[in-house]
């Protein structure tokens, strides 16, 4: 059988247990044209809450009674396609269920004796790519210009600020808790760490800045990227990432301290890593350059079972995960 995680009802607030329903399908027959995909990860994302919300966007919202979307990562099982084979392991949008049989489009092989098949989720996937896009591309940092980046200990927001310190920069991070904020300094190579939970936001930016932020990679949104703007320097860019805080709200707050982009002549600029698609393969060859060289580590947090899947997603929100969020839902 072909278990599935499909929207049952679409949320105020926070999503709870009725929002999704786990449901047992037959396996798909393969068509001509087509691959069979046994799905064994699934990528957790923020952005699957956007994706639940009944509103335009960059992607048409998952409709009630809809397989889950998601991200995901699986091995060919069955081929009727020219350019797949059974064992190719394959990365593409299969959503969170056990198996999808796809015409192929969108989906891309990747090579495990590179790396372990999570990480292509991960620094090696879309996390990667996100992180090496917003902030080449859209922040453009400098040798010797400080970054802040929000979300900090988060599957993003680690890489951000590695990538930060390849390109010689003071990376300062903003980070849920003592133990984040530990592991960002003394495991990934940040300069510093605010600990948003315990610290004064704005106070702490101010001294673990003292030239002030040339770069803000926001993943968080709300009173961080209002601390964040009190600090900015002349010519700063904002890479509006995320808004994490914000998903689960009904009313998204807007910046309060806007005017401060007008005073520093800033930029504020927001992307989508999909718009980079083009340039992925760039992006996965450097990515796995600096992973095998030891300058950039991927940690991924690994929860079994895709009858968890709410539980899992939810700890997005709580902070009760370390790296990148994914979900098993096969055996290899
Ligand atoms: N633009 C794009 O194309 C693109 C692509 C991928 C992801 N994103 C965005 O990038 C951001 C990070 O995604 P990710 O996959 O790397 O997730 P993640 O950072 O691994 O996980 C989410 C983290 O957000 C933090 N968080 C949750 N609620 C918060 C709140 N109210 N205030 C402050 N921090 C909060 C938690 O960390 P703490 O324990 O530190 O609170 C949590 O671990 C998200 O906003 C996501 O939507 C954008």
């Amino acid at each position: 059988m072909n278990k599935q995680i499909i929207l049952h009802s679409r949320p105020q607030g926070l999503p709870d247990a009725t929002t999704w329903r786990v449901v047992d399908n037959e396996i798909p027959e393969c068509s001509e044209g087509q691959i069979l995909v046994k799905l064994i990860y699934v990528s957790i994302d923020p952005a699957m809450r956007g994706w639940i919300r009944d509103q335009r966007s960059y992607l048409p919202p998952v409709a009630l009674d809809d397989v889950m979307r998601a991200i995901t990562a699986g091995v060919v099982i069955e081929s009727k396609h020219e350019k797949f084979k059974v064992g190719d392991y394959v990365v593409g949008s299969g959503g969170v269920q056990q198996y999808i049989a796809t015409s192929g489009k969108g989906w891309y092989p990747v090579q495990t004796d590179l790396a372990p098949l999570p990480l292509f989720l991960s620094a090696l996937g879309m996390t990667g790519f996100t992180a090496y896009f917003g902030l080449l591309e859209v922040g453009k940092p400098q040798p010797g210009e400080t970054i802040l980046v929000s979300g900090a200990a988060g599957a993003v927001g680690s890489m951000v600020g590695q990538i930060g310190k390849i390109k010689e920069c003071r990376v300062v991070g903003i980070a849920g808790g003592e133990k984040k904020c530990r592991y960002i300094v003394e495991d990934l190579g940040f300069d510093a760490a605010i600990d948003y939970k315990n610290e004064d936001v704005r106070k702490s930016i101010k001294e673990h800045c003292p030239d002030g932020v040339d770069v803000f990679f926001d993943n968080v949104g709300g009173e961080i990227l209002d601390a964040a703007l009190t600090r900015i320097n002349r010519k700063a860019r904002i890479v509006v990432c995320g808004g994490i805080s914000q998903y689960n709200s009904d009313e998204m707050r807007g910046p309060k301290n806007y005017y401060s982009i007008l005073m520093n002549r800033a930029r504020m600029e927001g992307f989508i890593v999909f718009d980079f698609a083009h340039q992925y393969e760039t992006a996965a060859r450097q990515l796995a350059l600096w992973l095998s060289q030891g300058k950039i580590r991927s940690k991924e947090h690994i929860v079994e079972g895709i009858e968890n899947f709410y539980q899992t997603f939810l700890r997005l929100f709580s902070g009760e995960k370390l790296g990148k969020l994914i979900l098993k839902v096969n055996q290899d």
